[in-house]
């Protein structure tokens, strides 16, 4: 069993996107600029801007974050994400999510400029991925692969089982696995709540994605011998055993599971850094303008 280091891998590409910066701004270049939109203080959404924000620093972007009540209207962050949009120094735009319930997340989602969308849910973005046009893909499915691109690991005619059909995850990350693609080529079957047999197709999978949010939900009756297993699961659970009162834990029972499969993502570890990677690639490839 080989544990696959979205830590390790994740710190690579970050230095080399902080080379390719480096040599943007040596040679005059544009300095790459990502706002971020944060609504109230939930602490996950938090810690996930403040990661963010971080990353932008470390790799020598410029980072922009601006704060508002969760008492904020729809009208004043419209108008604050159409201000944005006509910033000609901003390359990224996003707006961090869940959003309070009085505000649609659609409508703030369809009025981001679809160029400047690196969280890559703009309907727009959405399409362009979906028929193989240059887009900004979701950062967690970009990320997941990457990091099978740099462990190796085919995917052309292989069967990918995704748990979950979320619009951020498991969507895209089955239709970039089905995609006429070098990472792409694959036979997917979706899962979710509905599907009955669930163990009877999980355990067919030569790579198992799992993306449903339920801690430890994929137990080792569920998987085959030398599956590649995707955890993408990021519950916060309580634990007395963390300072920050919270442990992360992942969809697949990892104990049990981890000694079935021929290679395996931890949580933490895994998918989460290549998550945050994603969107620092998006937000240069952003300012580069790739359409
Ligand atoms: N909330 C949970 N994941 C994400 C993400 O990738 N982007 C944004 N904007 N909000 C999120």
């Amino acid at each position: 069993m080989i544990l696959i280091d979205g830590k390790k891998v994740s710190e690579e590409i970050k230095k080399e996107i902080a080379l390719e910066v480096a040599e943007i701004k040596a040679n005059g270049g544009k300095t790459p600029h990502l706002a971020a939109i944060l609504v109230g203080n939930d602490g996950g959404s938090e810690t996930y801007v403040a990661h963010k924000v971080k990353d932008c620093g470390e790799v020598g972007f410029k980072s922009s974050l601006f704060r508002f009540e969760n008492s904020v209207t729809e009208k004043e962050l419209l108008e604050k994400v159409i201000e944005i949009n006509a910033d000609s120094d901003v390359d990224g735009l996003i707006v961090q999510l869940p959003l309070p319930k009085h505000i649609s997340e659609q409508k703030i989602i369809e009025a981001i400029d679809p160029r400047k969308d690196v969280d890559g849910f703009h309907p727009l973005n959405v399409g362009r991925m979906t028929i193989g046009l240059p887009s900004f893909v979701s950062a967690t499915p970009a990320g997941i692969i990457d990091l099978l691109r740099r462990y190796n690991i085919q995917t052309s005619g292989k069967h990918c089982v995704v748990l979950g059909r979320s619009n951020i995850v498991g969507k895209p990350m089955s239709i970039l696995l089905s995609q006429k693609s070098e990472m792409g080529d694959a036979t997917v079957t979706i899962c979710h709540s509905r599907t009955k047999n669930l163990k009877e197709i999980t355990s067919q999978a030569d790579i198992l994605i799992a993306a449903i949010g339920t801690p430890n939900f994929v137990t080792s009756d569920m998987v085959k011998n030398g599956a590649v297993v995707i955890d993408v699961g990021t519950t916060r659970v309580k634990s007395e055993q963390t300072k920050s009162g919270f442990k992360l834990t992942g969809d697949v029972k990892f104990d049990e599971v981890a000694p079935k499969c021929s290679y395996i993502t931890p949580v933490p570890g895994g998918v989460g850094p290549m998550t945050r990677i994603s969107l620092l690639k998006n937000t240069l490839l952003s300012s580069k303008k790739i359409f």
